[in-house]
């Protein structure tokens, strides 16, 4: 199997299982993730998902490179929309996923990374957008996310030239929000997932949402979707529990509706 899906209470882990490949992604490997992605979407019980790579050395490699090497022009279309379909289903999922970046996260690899709501890496883990030193332009959104998370200017020189970031340039330039030694990575990826989940879930998912909507949508259609969810909050049961254990100095113990 080449994607592995261990659920942990209200954390998944998703490993891309394919080491004697670096984690690249093929057709099989991608569908698989999709499938996972698309299935904890559909897991109410899940509250956060932690994605990373089997082995020492990668969280993703990349696209298979020996599967795209003869495509057609309408072959790479189609590679390119199965890869953009995974990105979407991450940043769409109604869980926060975490990138635990464990190695080399590249092309493809940085793009997944780029998908999900928050970013930690190993102080092994290597980012880069090698597209252009193979010829081709970043393929499952590269171009469009990396912009969005790092300074345009930067985002532009790694676009151009496909230059490596170790984990400590992308801790500088905020492609990461934190760097830990590689024993760790995933205890400190379980970590920040159980504080998230420890919140009101729904508080949670409608969160990520109105994030998501606003920064694609502009300011003031963000600002409406936020009125709204934050109304429809007063429709749960949660946002009562939330509240009275506030007042009555205990510790809520949200049920997710
Ligand atoms: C296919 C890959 C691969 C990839 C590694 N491998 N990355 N196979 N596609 N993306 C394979 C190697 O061929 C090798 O197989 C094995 O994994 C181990 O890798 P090595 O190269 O021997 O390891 P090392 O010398 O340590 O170098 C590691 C590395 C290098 C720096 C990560 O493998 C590398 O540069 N990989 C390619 C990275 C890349 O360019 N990714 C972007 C792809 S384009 P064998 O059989 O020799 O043992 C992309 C576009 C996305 O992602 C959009 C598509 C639409």
């Amino acid at each position: 199997m080449s994607v592995r899906v261990e659920r942990e209470g209200a954390i998944t882990l998703v490993t891309v299982e394919r080491p004697e490949r670096l984690n690249a992604l093929d057709t099989a490997t991608l569908r698989a993730l999709l499938a996972a992605v698309q299935e904890l979407a559909t897991e109410e019980a899940i509250a956060v998902v932690v994605l990373t790579g089997a082995g020492d050395r990668a969280f993703i490699a990349g696209a298979d490179i020996s599967e795209m090497v003869e495509k057609s022009p309408a072959e790479a279309l189609a590679f390119a929309e199965l890869g953009h379909a995974v990105c979407r289903a991450i940043e769409e999922a109604p869980q926060p996923y975490i990138a635990a970046v464990n190695g080399y996260a590249l092309g493809g690899g940085c793009e997944i990374a780029l998908a999900c709501d928050i970013r930690l890496a190993s102080e092994r883990a290597v980012f880069a957008q090698p597209e252009v030193t193979l010829g081709i332009p970043p393929g499952w959104g590269g171009s469009q996310r990396l912009p969005r998370v790092v300074p345009p200017g930067i985002a532009r020189e790694l676009l151009y030239t496909g230059r490596r970031v170790d984990a400590q340039e992308a801790l500088r330039i905020g492609l990461v929000n934190a760097v830990y030694p590689a024993d760790q990575l995933l205890e400190r990826a379980r970590e920040l997932a159980n504080r998230i989940a420890a919140n009101g879930p729904l508080a949670v998912r409608l969160t990520k949402a109105a994030v998501r909507f606003g920064l694609e949508q502009g300011l003031e259609a963000g600002l409406t979707y936020e009125r709204q969810v934050f109304a429809y909050a007063f429709t749960t049961e949660d946002q009562r529990e939330g509240m009275r254990a506030f007042l009555e100095k205990r510790r809520p113990a949200f049920r997710g509706r």
